[in-house]
């Protein structure tokens, strides 16, 4: 089984970044954890951020993952062409949040994302993608 672990905007700052908010892992860590996680699960984990909107959407038209884990940074609240790329690809994705974002800004309380999403985890830091990968294996096999 495949999972298309997708981040967004500033991700690749993780560990420099608002520490108190996002954690101190860096994003290398976090991918190394991701494969660790994944490969515990035996699943085949893609990682993939960036800082683009449009080689976002891209990488998503392109995966043959089975489902998707996606963190969209910023693009959460903002973002209907991420919005309509994961409906338009219909693979069951999971929204995870490193922080509670229901518990910060009103503005950050609004996802576009989790609309088309199978399920939002928040506020759990890194071992939401612990979570996700875990809950995506046993709920999604065959996508
Ligand atoms: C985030 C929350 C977003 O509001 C923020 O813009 C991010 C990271 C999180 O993981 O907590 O970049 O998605």
């Amino acid at each position: 089984m495949r999972v298309l672990i997708l981040n967004g905007p500033n991700l690749n700052l993780l560990g420099k970044r608002e520490p108190v908010v996002y954690g101190d892992t860096t994003y290398a860590e976090l991918e190394q954890l991701c494969h660790r996680w994944g490969g515990e699960l035996g699943l085949e984990v893609e990682l993939y951020q960036s800082n683009h909107e449009g080689a976002l959407l891209d990488r998503l038209h392109q995966t043959e993952a089975d489902f998707v884990v996606l963190n969209p940074g910023a693009l959460t609240h903002t973002s209907v062409a991420l919005r309509d790329a994961v409906a338009g690809v219909g693979l069951p994705t999971i929204e995870v949040h490193l922080s509670n974002i229901y518990a910060r800004e009103e503005w950050r309380r609004r996802s576009l994302l989790s609309e088309v999403c199978r399920g939002v985890i928040s506020g759990l830091g890194v071992q939401g993608y612990r979570l996700a990968l875990s809950a995506g294996k046993e709920l999604f096999p065959g996508g």
